[in-house]
């Protein structure tokens, strides 16, 4: 389906950019108008391969967070991306934003004041230039967020891979914005249409009268035969976002009334459906009467699972977007509509395409739920899994693998990879692989997987060091400390606070103050937005006392620790400026024991060897020291960085 858009958009810039050739002079020299953001924007929030803004001043003073060094991911805020690279000062100014691929490992630097973070993978990156258009070189004038649809047209596929062409959004001269030009609804007949005479040859599989000979490993080899014309590849695309919407863009959009689907069920699941030759029509039919079940059973919603469909072959084609269908009742049909691809196998490459281009913000990738990926493998693979397997994962995929009519004892030595499963599956503990026996043993498979990928605790894969979080702030409010520094003590809170991602299903916080005696501020889940949270930590009294911090940490442990959700990793940061009065060997030790990771924080006169009691070890790693509170700030990116590190160490299985 996704082919129609891009050869729209392709034949489009031919004419425009034919259309400006013309020595004329009919068309009036454009004007370039710079679209103004704010400093909170991220790359990733606008679809254009490459465009122009300007930001505002002061965007250093917000601390919006940015992720790497030169290439950013594209979760970082464009302004200070730019004020890290140099390109603008603190004063604003214009940036040219070009979109890039994701990559793996993002390094954090300090640069021009403002602290970049590290990242060890995301599916989109960009740089960004001095805001300069290149002459003749005309940059969308409006950034809105949500573009239009642009117009299917009906053409050969000559045009299509004319990747050059694309390379050359923004389009030369072109004064309005891509999308208005192309602004034109479109209709699903027209785009499935496309979609099925650009795969016309036949299936050179036998359909499946038995179900007992089926010369997979020979079929598997007859690419040469029957490969069909391939549009696009997906390496080949440098602007993958933007590819994205516009493919999206140009989907139906539901008419109905929003459904809000099943609360307790939010996640944002694609399947990849097996469209090789391998399979023939018959079981093709079966595995979409079996997505279309999946569909039902799931009760697809806004506020509860979205679901998108890959179909597989040769190559990956989106089916649907995970924003698409907004309901049980859409997805049934468009499901029945899907036309078999045909091809080999290449579940690797299908892994790969979804970790690049598929769950992103433009396609319906939604914040707040897990992504989860079930592949739908006719016998195995015809590619490697491992490495797209292990990359989807680190950006946080949940896959499962419902593996029909494996490989058996006799086909084994067939087997591109041996164990593929294992080698793709989020974790090998069984709950990520559903192998099944026969095609027509399926329909027994819906039950059990959708309440495994509903099971959002277990979703391990999508668990990241800023969203999976219990942590628990032990605040010494002694008298030592005094007002004012007090106030830069919660400062540090906030300041910490505010780079996770918090919710009740995310990171959660909570806090104690506590001087002789402890006093609960605030429990976990109970500010379950940001800005709640940082309110509450605002408004946390001074106490002023003693200093009892071992007691201080066993409290922290039963009245918070002790309400830990179990898929969260327990942290507890202590921030003291003094000696404590009481012992905190054997408090400390027991929270470690209890698999709390615990970061000491001391100021002035605090004492370093309890310091490195209350640390986990390494202390290296986990105990800090500053000695005036002014200086406390500086640990802020520390700690963070310091708490990703760990996470992201963490062994697989
Ligand atoms: C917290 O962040 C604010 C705003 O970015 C900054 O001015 C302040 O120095 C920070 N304070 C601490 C203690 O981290």
């Amino acid at each position: 389906m996704f082919r129609a858009p891009i050869i729209t958009i392709c034949v489009a810039f031919l004419l425009i950019c034919s259309s400006e050739a013309k020595p004329n002079g009919k068309n009036k020299k454009a004007k370039q108008v710079v679209p103004d953001i704010e400093c909170d924007v991220r790359a990733g929030k606008i679809s254009y391969p490459e465009f122009i803004v300007r930001c505002p001043t002061s965007c250093r003073e917000t601390k919006q967070r940015v992720y790497g060094t030169g290439v950013f991911a594209s979760i970082s805020s464009i302004c200070n991306a730019a004020i890290h690279s140099g390109v603008i000062t603190n004063a604003g100014g214009k940036v040219i934003v070009k979109k890039m691929a994701g990559q793996s490992d993002y390094k954090g630097s300090a640069a021009n004041g403002v602290r970049s973070l590290s990242l060890p993978n995301w599916r989109e990156s960009f740089m960004v230039e001095v805001g300069k258009p290149k002459k003749g070189v005309i940059y969308p004038s409006t950034l809105d967020y949500t573009p239009s649809k642009p117009t299917t047209v009906k053409t050969g596929q000559k045009e299509a891979k004319a990747s050059p062409v694309s390379t050359a959004f923004p389009v030369t001269a072109a004064p309005e914005p891509i999308t208005t030009t192309l602004s034109e609804p479109t209709t699903i007949s027209t785009t499935v249409s496309t979609t099925t005479t650009t795969t016309t040859p036949p299936p050179t599989t036998p359909t499946p009268s038995t179900t007992t000979t089926k010369p997979r490993a020979a079929v598997h080899k007859v690419r040469d035969a029957v490969e069909p014309v391939e549009v696009w590849k997906p390496e080949a695309n440098p602007f993958d976002s933007g590819f994205n919407i516009r493919e999206q863009d140009s989907l139906p959009r539901a008419p109905e009334p929003v459904s809000q689907g099943d609360p307790n069920c939010k996640v944002d699941i694609a399947f990849l459906m097996d469209g090789s030759w391998s399979i023939g029509k018959r079981r093709f039919k079966i595995q979409k009467d079996f997505l279309a079940e999946v569909s039902q059973v799931i009760n697809v919603g806004v506020a509860g699972p979205m679901m998108g469909i890959i179909q597989y072959g040769d190559d990956p084609v989106t089916e649907f977007s995970l924003r698409q269908y907004s309901s049980s009742k859409d997805l049934k049909p468009a499901v029945d509509k899907i036309v078999q691809k045909g091809g080999l196998s290449n579940v690797g490459k299908a892994l790969s395409y979804l970790n690049k281009h598929y769950f992103s913000d433009a396609n319906g990738n939604r914040g707040g739920a897990p992504n989860v990926a079930v592949v739908l493998v006719d016998g195995w693979p015809t590619d490697k899994v491992e490495e797209a397997s292990r990359l989807a994962r680190e950006s946080g995929i949940n896959i499962f693998f419902v593996t029909i009519e494996g490989p058996d004892d006799n086909e084994k030595h067939n087997v591109v990879e041996a164990n593929f499963v294992d080698k793709a599956v989020c974790r090998t503990n069984g709950f990520f692989s559903l192998p099944v026996a026969s095609w027509f043993a399926l329909r027994k498979a819906v039950q059990p997987l959708v309440k495994r990928v509903c099971d959002t605790d277990r979703l391990v894969c999508s668990k990241t060091c800023l969203n999976a979080n219990d942590i628990a702030f032990v605040i010494d409010g002694s008298s030592s400390v005094g007002t004012g520094n007090f106030r830069t003590v919660l400062q540090f809170v906030a300041n910490v606070t505010r780079e996770f991602e918090i919710s009740d299903t995310d990171t959660r916080v909570g806090a104690v103050q506590y001087t002789y005696e402890q006093r609960l501020e605030f429990a976990f889940g109970q500010h379950n937005t940001k800005a709640d949270l940082l309110n509450a930590i605002k408004r946390i009294n001074y106490w002023s006392g003693g200093t009892s911090t071992g007691a201080a940490i066993t409290y922290a442990a039963e009245q918070l620790f002790s309400k830990s959700k179990p898929n969260k990793r327990k942290i507890m940061i202590v921030i003291t400026d003094g000696r404590s009065y009481d012992d905190v060997r054997a408090p400390a030790l027991a929270v470690h024991r209890s698999g709390v990771i615990a970061y000491s924080i001391g100021i002035a006169w605090a004492a370093q060897d309890e310091l490195e009691y209350i640390a986990t070890d390494p202390d290296r790693d986990h105990s800090f020291f500053v000695d005036e509170f002014d200086n406390l700030y500086k640990y802020v990116p520390k700690i963070i960085h310091n708490i990703c590190q760990e996470f992201n160490s963490q062994p697989r299985n």
